[in-house]
C-alpha cells in the first residue's frame, strides 16, 4: 500500500475494515477511482482533478456486476466531441437535479467485474478502495467475491460493499438477502459491508447482516422518489422511479443511523445521506455513527456549476482536514418513554 506517514497516524479501523481516515466516499461517484478519458472523467467527478482520491478514508467504486451492464446509461468513457449533444440528452433522463437533491436511474451501468479487475483497478492502487458489488442472486454475489478474492489479495483494499438496496435496477432485493450473506460473506477474503435502503427493513436486515458475520453497514442508499413534468405527466427519468440523494435526504440519513444505534445494532456504520459540511459529519457522528461519507457533494451540480470544481475541491479538502481532526464523539443517549 503507497501512502504517507501521515496517512499511517490518521489510520481508522472499523472491525477489520482499515481506512486511511473517516472521511471515504461514496458508490460511485467518482467512478471506478480513475478515469480512461483525459480531458472529460466521466463518471469522475471534476473535483477529484484537484483533490488527490489518496486523501479519503476510501473510494467506494461505482456498483460492478458479473457483466458489464448498460443500465439507463451507458458503461462508455471514451466520447468524441460529436457525441456530446446525444449524450447529455441521454443524461439528462438518468440525472435530474431536484429541490434540495438529485434523482438519478442510472441502473448500474458499469464495465462488469472484469474489465474493473483488469483496466482500472491496478491503476487505483495509492488508494484505498472499497470495491462496491451488485447482483440479482446470490450466485452472482458468490461469482464477483471469488472474482475479487482471485484478483485482489487480502489487505489491499479496505473491503467490498454489498448493494443490495438499489432502486433503479427495479429488483426486490429483500428476496435474496439472506441467501446472499449466508452463501457470499463467508466466501469473501476481504471484509463485507452492508449498504442499507431507508425504504427497506433495515434494522431487521442490519441484524441479518451481524448475523452473518458482516464486518460493517453503510447508511443510506438513495431514496426510493419520482418526479413527473407538470405538463405532461411524463416521468423525468427514463426509468420512471429514481434513487434521491444529497442534502434532501439527510434527516433520513440520520434518522436510520440513529434507529439502528437505538435498536442495538453494534456494527460500525458509514454513513452516507446529504453529507455536504464538517458540520453535517459531526451531526452524523452524534447520531452514531463511526465514519461518514461524500455522495453527492463530490459529484453532483449544475452544468455550469461544474466550473466551480477548484472551489469545491478546496472546500472538500477542508472537510477532510477537519474530518481528520475530529475524534469520535460520544453518542447521544435516546430519551426513553
Ligand atoms: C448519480 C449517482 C449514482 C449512484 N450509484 C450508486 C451505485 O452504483 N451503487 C450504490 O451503492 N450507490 C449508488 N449511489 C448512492 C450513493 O452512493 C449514496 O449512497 C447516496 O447518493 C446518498 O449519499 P448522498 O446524499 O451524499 O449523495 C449513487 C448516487 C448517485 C447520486
Amino acid at each position: 500500500m503507497l501512502h504517507t506517514r501521515n496517512q499511517e497516524r490518521d489510520e481508522v479501523r472499523l472491525g477489520d475494515i482499515v481506512l486511511r481516515n473517516r472521511l471515504v466516499t461514496s458508490s460511485s461517484l467518482l467512478g471506478y477511482g480513475v478515469a480512461n478519458a483525459p480531458l472529460v472523467p466521466y463518471g469522475m467527478s471534476p473535483v477529484s482533478l484537484f483533490v488527490p482520491l489518496s486523501e479519503f478514508g476510501a473510494v467506494t467504486t461505482r456498483t460492478l456486476t458479473v457483466e458489464p451492464r448498460e443500465g439507463h446509461f451507458s458503461t462508455r468513457d471514451d466520447y468524441r466531441l460529436t457525441e456530446l449533444p446525444g449524450l447529455l440528452r441521454r443524461y439528462g433522463r438518468v440525472l435530474r437535479g431536484v429541490d434540495g437533491g438529485w434523482i438519478n436511474a442510472f441502473g448500474w451501468c458499469n464495465v462488469g467485474i472484469d474489465a474493473y479487475l483488469r483496466d482500472y483497478h491496478p491503476r487505483t492502487r495509492d488508494q484505498r478502495t472499497i470495491i462496491s458489488l451488485g447482483g440479482f442472486s446470490a450466485a452472482e454475489f458468490v461469482t464477483l467475491v471469488d472474482r475479487v478474492n482471485a484478483a485482489v489479495p487480502a489487505g489491499e483494499i479496505a473491503a467490498v460493499e454489498f448493494n443490495v438496496s438499489c432502486h433503479n435496477v427495479n429488483f426486490d432485493f429483500s428476496t435474496i438477502l439472506q441467501d446472499v450473506l449466508d452463501e457470499a460473506v463467508p466466501r469473501s477474503n476481504h471484509p463485507v459491508i452492508l449498504k442499507l435502503s431507508p425504504d427497506y427493513d433495515y434494522l431487521r436486515n442490519a441484524r441479518q447482516a451481524a448475523r452473518a458475520g458482516v464486518s460493517a453497514l453503510t447508511a443510506i442508499n438513495t431514496v426510493k422518489a419520482l418526479r413527473l413534468d407538470p405538463r405532461t405527466g411524463e416521468p423525468f427519468l427514463s426509468n420512471r422511479y429514481g434513487g434521491l440523494s444529497g442534502r434532501a435526504i439527510k434527516p433520513i440519513g440520520l434518522r436510520v443511523v440513529s434507529e439502528l444505534r437505538e435498536s442495538g445494532v453494534t456494527l460500525p456504520i458509514i454513513a452516507t445521506g446529504g453529507i455536504r459540511t464538517v458540520a453535517d459529519c459531526r451531526e452524523y457522528f452524534w447520531a452514531g455513527a463511526d465514519a461518514v461519507s461524500l455522495g453527492s457533494a463530490v459529484w453532483l451540480a449544475s452544468y455550469p456549476g461544474y466550473a466551480l470544481a477548484p472551489l469545491r475541491a478546496l472546500h472538500v479538502r477542508r472537510v477532510l482536514r477537519a474530518v481528520r481532526r475530529l475524534s469520535p464523539q460520544p453518542r447521544v443517549s435516546v430519551p426513553s418513554h
